[in-house]
């Protein structure tokens, strides 16, 4: 069984928990694009493990964890986050595997990211600084750097002095700063070259032999629909496709082997960065949301907004993933709520829309028409039965299905892998 696991809002829908339980049935579990923008905890046995780039499936011994090409790897990320797993004790050893066509962040992408954020001409877009833009811009304008080409001593070399030599002048030109010199960067991208040597991989050779044998193969997206290039607010987005279409384009497998993809939400909806956000909260449940869902990104520290279950959003999400079930999660984090509203449409100048627009005008100018539901006013952390929820809890839940037309397989009411409740 080919599953794809996939954000279907703006990411941190706490893909990470449903990822790691979901690993116990896989043999690999694969990213197949972003790079180390995202960000996940999995608690195991009272222990925390962040990951930015790496599966989490990497804490369970015999699967193999695998970074595919549609992924951006910072070389300083990977190892420094292959470090960090080893002093928690993590076997790396063969079960980790990076694709040899992944493209590479260098330093002048950071630099890039970091310098596009801070203009002051209000085209900021709120991203994680990680270089991640730039570098997904590079690929496709075909100057920029596979994990391959770093391998390739003398080609990097003569490829690098073109395009660092394009680097510097625009970053002299176009932002006055001071570009980069080619040694400093030829000898730290050659040593992570040696160092990542053991990693490479034919992704795409490896998983279509263990699908050939039978395998299960986890991929998992990372972001979400609406952070889509496509599909997202763009240009409030993310440069790559976390939709599930991504997981084959990045990994090398064709779409005939997926089996399922699953969508994951959050009882309410969050976003981190800038741009359009019809169902914000007004700042009263802003507080109480944030604080109890404990809202701050785990890779830049920031405050996500947050808002009501938005079901315009989530349908487009059902459709262009082709969702035939959904993971609801942090319902519990609704507990103390008197009243929970629901967006099931727009409206825009009057006008009812009932499908998620493209146009950022429209979008910054929607109306979400809400239906109200009580809450349950309870806690439910510890219920691990779905007919033990409370009766407001279940219709919440049930409404969801409804709106979405698919149904709610999961729904987690805790981080804690216990605090899951399978429908
Ligand atoms: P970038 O991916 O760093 O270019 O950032 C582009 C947009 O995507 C910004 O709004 C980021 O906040 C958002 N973003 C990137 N990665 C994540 C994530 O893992 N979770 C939520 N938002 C993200």
């Amino acid at each position: 069984m080919n599953t794809v696991i996939v954000g279907a809002q703006w990411g941190d829908e706490g893909k990470g928990k449903i990822i790691d339980i979901l690993t116990e049935k896989a043999d690999y579990i694969v990213r197949y694009q972003g790079g180390n923008n995202a960000g996940h905890t999995v608690v195991v046995r009272g222990e925390k493990f962040i990951f930015h780039l790496i599966p989490s499936g990497i804490l369970y011994p015999g699967k193999i964890c695998l970074i595919g090409n549609g992924v951006v790897v910072d070389p300083r990320a990977f190892i420094s986050e292959v470090e960090y797993l080893r002093g928690k004790g993590v076997k790396i050893d063969g079960n980790l595997l990076v694709s040899e066509r992944a493209h590479i962040i260098f330093p002048y992408h950071r630099v890039l990211d970091n310098l596009r954020e801070e203009k002051k001409d209000g085209t900021s877009l709120g991203t994680t600084r990680r270089g991640i833009g730039p570098c997904y811009a590079d690929k496709i304008t075909r100057v920029g750097f596979r994990l391959c080409d770093l391998l390739n001593a003398e080609y990097f070399a003569r490829r690098l002095k073109d395009v660092l030599a394009e680097k510097n002048e625009i970053l002299s030109k176009v932002y006055n700063f001071k570009g980069f010199e080619f040694d400093e960067i030829y000898d730290t991208y050659r040593d992570y070259a040696e160092k990542m040597k053991k990693y490479v991989c034919r992704c795409s050779g490896i998983l279509n032999k263990a699908i050939e044998k039978g395998k299960n193969i986890l991929f998992e997206g990372a972001q979400g629909t609406l952070l889509d290039i496509d599909y997202g607010t763009y240009p409030y987005v993310t440069s790559s496709n976390p939709v599930g279409g991504g997981a084959c384009t990045g990994t090398g497998i064709s779409p005939t082997k997926i089996d399922k993809i699953i969508g994951v939400a959050k009882a309410y909806t969050t976003r981190v960065g800038e741009g359009p956000f019809p169902t914000a909260f007004s700042s009263e449940h802003m507080r109480i949301v944030q604080s109890k869902g404990e809202e701050f990104g785990f890779t830049t520290g920031r405050a996500r907004r947050c808002g009501w279950f938005d079901g315009v959003l989530a349908r487009h999400s059902v459709l262009i993933n082709g969702l035939e079930e959904i993971a609801v999660t942090k319902l519990d984090v609704l507990d103390e709520l008197e009243l929970i509203k629901i967006c099931t449409a727009y409206k825009y100048k009057g006008k009812l829309v009932e499908d998620f627009p493209a146009d950022l005008e429209i979008l910054s100018g929607l109306e979400p028409v809400y239906e109200e539901h009580p809450g349950w006013k309870q806690d439910i952390s510890n219920v691990s039965k779905y007919n033990n929820l409370p009766l407001n809890a279940r219709k919440y839940l049930k409404r969801i299905s409804e709106l979405l037309g698919i149904k709610v397989s999961i729904v987690s009411v805790g981080s804690n892998r216990e605090q899951t409740i399978f429908v």
